[in-house]
């Protein structure tokens, strides 16, 4: 794959880089997208029926079993190219702040060492009136589908994922919001750009000068908009940036 000379004249010029990757970051894993159609069981339902707290208010099972099937399919994969080509990339700047939407913990199994989870992790429980950490010890040890909560008479535990209608974390936003508009580089990656907050996440580093690389097989309305948009998946993408830039070492 050609990578635009000006892209890698960008990254050997850049100190600081910030990363936002989305689901089609994990494609690649075998993980679907949200915009995949769900598969098998789950094909009735779609994501934003089932991740949300009032799904879960009323059918606590439903939700919860649907959790703990992408929990054990999750459990089964294993990081790809891309991921790897990102952990490689840390050494070329002074920070590399890694911010996804992705809930599946493979960046962190890849190696990168600044990860900010904007919609929490799927291998977390928490509880549901709360929101304290429930141990996986304790979700193992009682039966319930879901389990009850240690920390409230009337809780449960839930994932500890951020669901639509929910805020995200305010720290972790505001750590996102500060990079991007400090940043020399923002990758886009893996991400349809159609979810608030983190789809401004670019558009604020773009504002703040900074140089703006899309990498999705599809166009988003990130692309038109971008420094540079590489239609190509995170993994053919990454690599060839990644064997690029050790080319000019
Ligand atoms: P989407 O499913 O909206 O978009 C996935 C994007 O990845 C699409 O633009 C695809 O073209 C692209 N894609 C597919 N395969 C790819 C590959 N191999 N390499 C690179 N890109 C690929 O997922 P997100 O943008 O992450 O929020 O969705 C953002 C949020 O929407 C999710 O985090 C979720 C949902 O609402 C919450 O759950 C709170």
């Amino acid at each position: 794959m050609k990578i635009p000379s000006g892209l890698i004249t960008a990254l050997q010029n850049a100190n600081k880089t910030l990363v936002l990757t989305g689901a089609g970051m994990s494609a690649e894993s075998g993980v679907p997208t949200f915009r995949d159609a769900q598969s098998g069981l789950w094909s009735k339902f779609r994501p934003e029926e089932l991740a949300t707290p009032e799904a879960f208010r009323k059918h606590p099972k439903l939700v919860w079993d649907w959790y703990d099937d992408r929990r054990n399919n999750i459990g089964r994969i294993n990081p790809h190219a891309g991921h790897d080509a990102l952990v490689e990339l840390e050494q070329y700047f002074e920070s590399l702040l890694l911010v996804t939407q992705n809930v599946d913990g493979l960046h962190q199994q890849a190696g990168s060492r600044d990860v900010i989870e904007l919609h929490g992790n799927i291998m977390l429980s928490v509880c549901s009136e709360t929101g304290k950490v429930i141990e996986n010890s304790w979700i193992e040890s009682n039966p319930g589908r879901p389990p009850v909560s240690p920390h409230h008479p009337r809780g449960l535990a839930r994932p500890g994922v951020v669901w639509f209608g929910e805020s995200l974390p305010a720290d972790a936003m505001n750590r996102a919001m500060t990079a991007a508009s400090h940043c020399d580089v923002c990758f886009s990656i893996g991400t349809s750009t159609l979810v608030q907050p983190a789809a401004s996440l670019p558009l604020m580093a773009l504002n703040s000068g900074a140089c703006v690389i899309e990498i999705n097989p599809a166009s988003t309305p990130l692309s038109e908009l971008a420094t540079f948009s590489l239609q190509a998946t995170a993994a053919e993408a990454l690599t060839a940036i990644n064997t690029k830039l050790a080319s000019c070492k």
